[in-house]
């Protein structure tokens, strides 16, 4: 497998990995695969990797790497991730997981890995304001004191919290990324593939801080 623009986001529960990605993939153009979205589409499929899957993430725990590299190794191989590149989010996520993937797809496996910096002080208040259209998806920021459960403003659907942003399950989350991370980025960095960005502020400006960080490793990064 060989992939033209090849970008690993990485950035603790709340850092705002979902909300650049979807973003940041339309301007490149290229597919958004993130592990948290693939198991949640398996559960709300009802697949026996979807109920596997569930157990972990609804508990706030890592999901096992025999579960997770399947996974990703079948949609990396997809024709759009073969043809154009991928913008990896959420993956990898242990110094294990980011050994496999250069194991498997060689030493083009990334051109950056961007770790989107937030503080836990930031992370804690985004995660309890999330909300998540259960129809199409749309993830939102809830006014404070905003009921729990509401009307999506893009589709009429029920908007709800993830049922992994329990006070419980993000604690365990964040206290894993807290655990796991640090081997990963030193590694990443000693590869010299490794770019932090501040993650805190306005969305826009976290936007463009982005698409520095990717040009300053792919120059001639096609955008749309
Ligand atoms: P996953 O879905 O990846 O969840 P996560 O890692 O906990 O990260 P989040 O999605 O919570 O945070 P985010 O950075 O995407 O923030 P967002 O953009 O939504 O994984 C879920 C589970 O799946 C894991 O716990 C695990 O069980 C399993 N899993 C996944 N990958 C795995 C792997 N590789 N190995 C093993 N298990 C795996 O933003 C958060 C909120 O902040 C939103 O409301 C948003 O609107 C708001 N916001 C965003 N940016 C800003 C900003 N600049 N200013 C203010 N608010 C902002
Ligand atoms: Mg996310």
């Amino acid at each position: 497998m060989v992939h033209r623009t090849r970008v690993i986001i990485l950035g603790r529960q709340g850092a705002g990995k979902g909300t650049q990605c979807a973003r940041l993939a339309a301007r490149l153009a290229v597919p958004h695969v993130s592990t948290g979205d693939l198991f949640r589409a398996e559960a709300a499929e009802g697949t026996e990797l979807g109920r596997q899957a569930a157990a972990y993430f609804d508990a706030g725990s890592l999901v096992p790497d025999e579960l997770v590299l399947d996974l990703v190794v079948q949609r990396l191989d997809a024709d759009d991730a073969r043809a154009a590149g991928y913008l990896l989010d959420g993956f990898p996520r242990t110094l294990a997981q980011g050994q496999a993937l250069f194991e498997v797809l060689g030493d083009w496996a990334a051109d950056v890995a961007v770790e989107l910096d937030v503080p836990t002080s930031v992370v804690l208040p985004r995660l309890a304001a999330r909300r998540v259209c259960q129809d199409c998806g749309a993830t939102s920021r809830a006014a404070p004191g905003a009921a729990e459960v509401a009307t999506c403003e893009r589709c009429g659907g029920t908007v709800t919290r993830r049922t992994d942003d329990t006070d419980e399950a993000i604690h365990r989350r964040l206290a894993t990324y807290d655990q796991e991370s640090g081997p990963l980025l030193s590694w990443f960095d000693d590869k010299g593939l490794l770019v932090r960005v501040d993650g805190v502020g306005d969305p826009d400006d976290v936007h463009h801080r982005l698409l520095d960080a990717v040009r300053s490793r792919i120059p001639d990064i096609g955008e749309v």
